[in-house]
């Protein structure tokens, strides 16, 4: 939540502005409630901001030219304290003389307190925000220290929550610092300029050399040098990486959105965070975990959080988990886990899953299982974000990526990276759990081209979208594995067409919800395979029976060759055969299709939806 963007160059480089400017583009997933800048430019600090998203801070720029400069801080705003208008966009001023300028991502708790004080002492507010408090306790410690850096390492000690800042100061011209305690911030390196950063999306227009920093940690970046210091004081070493993706991948690419590429990769996602996990003959090697093979040995019960889509990944990993290894496997929103009472030991894997690894909501749990003397794997799809680094150990993604606000992608990448979890237990595990893993990764490895498959085949789902453009409500309904796909149909098409959508265990449709079956109620089913155990399939054929009794127009997900389902399907959407577990993999795809189309159709942004931010921050 929220965007930052910092940079220095050389006294002579003027492209500040730009710089700052473009990677804000790059981090407007964020949020886009308003954008801001603020540049050096001689002995004052000249601030721009607009409600809005981007391009109405850009017009401005455009019609009121800045100044060139080599020094420059940028914000994209998800807001939290006070509304999205023009004077609560940052960055904020600090101090009598605004000579001070501040940008935040986070929320400071003890904002009131603060602001009662700074009051007290003759300070003027022109914000509701928290983030104003911070410029001017920045400011405060400015004028008792005379060095920035100085300045934010007492400024944080005051200040209590999750927050990124970002400062400059007209006495200080090629400087930027920043704070990070619990909210993200890499540095990016150049040649003859440094970068900050919310993610590496910020600088990746000019470097992909990047230095990963830990918690509670200042940053002081010159266009030659990048100081970092602990919150006491101390200097610490950042660790330095280089980014496997360049700024083409975080392009459109000819798509018209976001959304609609990043559906089209998602046989490459699953296929590169297949590779290298398997050596020749089958055998998965998951060596860049780094838990001992006797400590996944000795788990007896996994608990997987997450949030949103990431946790629909967590349910269908369950099924996969508890079937393939016998450990006994809970899924629980993090927000939840954190706050009640959960049974965890060191025997118990608490495995998070996060496409960003910066949700505030998983981080808190995976602080908690830690706490609690649990063991903690992290799959995630971003490397030097916070929750890896909060983890035992992680098992990366390898989405690429992923700008789109609904996540996709990364979806697919989580569900793929928990299927080799779960494999990688049950073939430590030995015996005829072994053999089972060995040939479900066989068939795994054939999912990247059964996908591709599908998305060949979305044509009439597209139609069908445009078709139901007006559509009001729209239920969609799953069994076993098909019902995390059900949620995640019903969250799509929420978040991204803003149409009511609620997705239901097919079984419990008959304890309440089949009330609001009425005729012409659109009502997706994705049909388990005729294989899945405990004759599944003909029970979903009998709860598509009791709907189109009552009226419903069922749009059935089923598998090639299902003839069983078509007399009671108005429209039967195809995916290839294969064995119940991995189906999730190819039937959620026409979901995100229908949604994209459908939201396409009506006219709405479907990269940027309303209200919404790519990596939930705050809790
Ligand atoms: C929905 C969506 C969200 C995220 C959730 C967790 O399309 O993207 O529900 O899945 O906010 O985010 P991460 O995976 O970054 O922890």
């Amino acid at each position: 939540m929220c965007g930052i963007v910092g940079y220095v160059g050389a006294a002579s480089d003027e492209t500040a502005l730009g710089v700052v400017m473009e990677g804000l583009a790059r981090l407007e997933y964020r949020g886009y409630d308003s954008a801001g800048v603020a540049v050096l430019d001689g002995d004052h600090v000249e601030v721009r901001k607009r409600s809005g998203k981007l391009a109405n801070l850009r017009a401005d720029i455009d019609a009121r030219p800045l100044p060139p400069t080599a020094t420059a801080i940028g914000h994209t705003r998800w807001a939290t304290h006070g509304g999205p208008t023009d004077t609560n966009a940052h960055p904020h001023r600090g101090g009598a003389d605004g000579r001070l300028a501040v940008i935040h991502n986070g929320i400071i708790e003890n904002f009131h307190a603060l602001k009662t004080e700074l009051l007290a002492q003759g300070a003027v507010f022109s914000s509701e925000t928290d983030t104003e408090v911070a410029a001017h306790v920045l400011a405060a410690e400015y004028d008792r220290t005379g060095d920035l850096t100085a300045a934010m390492l007492a400024a944080v000690a005051r200040l209590q929550g999750a927050f990124t800042l970002l400062a400059v100061h007209v006495d200080q011209p090629g400087v930027v610092v920043g704070a990070r305690r619990n909210s993200p911030l890499v540095v990016g390196l150049g040649e003859g300029a440094n970068y900050l950063g919310s993610d590496v999306a910020a600088f990746i227009g000019h470097t992909r050399e990047a230095l990963e920093l830990g918690q509670d940690q200042v940053v002081t970046i010159t266009p030659t040098s990048v100081s970092v210091v602990g919150f006491d004081g101390r200097p610490v070493e950042g660790r330095r990486y280089h980014v496997d993706w360049d700024a083409a991948a975080a392009t459109k690419g000819g798509y018209p959105s976001f959304m609609a590429k990043e559906i089209d990769e998602q046989p490459h996602a699953v296929a590169d965070t297949l590779l290298g996990r398997t050596k020749e003959d089958g055998e998965l090697v998951l060596d860049e975990l780094r838990v001992s093979e006797d400590a996944l040995r000795a788990v007896t019960k996994v608990v997987i959080v997450a949030c949103g889509t990431a946790s629909y990944a967590g349910m269908v990993a369950k099924y996969a988990i508890e079937h393939w290894t016998r450990i006994p496997c809970e899924v629980e929103l993090a927000h939840e886990f954190r706050y009640r009472d959960p049974v965890v030991d060191r025997h118990t894997l608490v495995v998070s899953v996060s496409q960003s690894g910066e949700t505030m909501d998983t981080l808190m749990a995976v602080k908690h299982a830690h706490e609690l003397g649990a063991l903690t794997i992290s799959i995630c799809n971003t490397h030097g974000s916070t929750i890896p680094r909060e983890s035992d150990a992680v098992l990366y993604t390898h989405a690429g990526p992923e700008v789109a606000v609904a996540s996709t992608k990364a979806f697919l990448a989580q569900i793929t990276a928990c299927y080799l979890l779960g494999l990688y237990l049950a073939q430590l595990r030995g015996g005829t759990q072994a053999d089972t893993a060995a040939a479900v990764m066989r068939e795994l490895r054939e999912m990247p081209e059964k996908i591709q498959t599908v998305l060949d085949r979305m044509e009439r789902v597209r139609e069908i979208a445009r078709f139901m453009a007006d559509t009001r409500s729209v239920l969609f309904l799953g069994r076993h594995v098909g019902f995390p796909v059900a949620l995640e149909g019903a969250l799509k098409l929420k978040e991204i067409a803003y149409i009511h959508a609620e997705g239901f265990a097919a079984g419990e449709l008959k304890h309440g919800p089949i009330a609001l079956i009425e005729p012409g109620q659109p009502v997706f089913i994705v049909v388990p395979g005729p294989a899945t155990p405990h004759e599944l399939h003909a029970k979903v054929v009998s709860n598509i029976q009791e709907i189109r009794a009552r009226g419903a127009r069922t749009l059935v997900i089923a598998e090639d060759g299902d003839e069983a389902v078509v007399p009671f399907a108005d429209e039967v959407i195809r995916v290839p055969a294969t064995s119940p577990l991995l189906a999730p993999l190819l039937t959620v795809v026409p979901l995100q299709v229908f949604a994209l189309e459908l939201a396409t159709a009506k006219g709405l942004d479907v990269d940027q939806p309303r209200n919404l931010a790519k990596s939930v921050t705050v809790e």
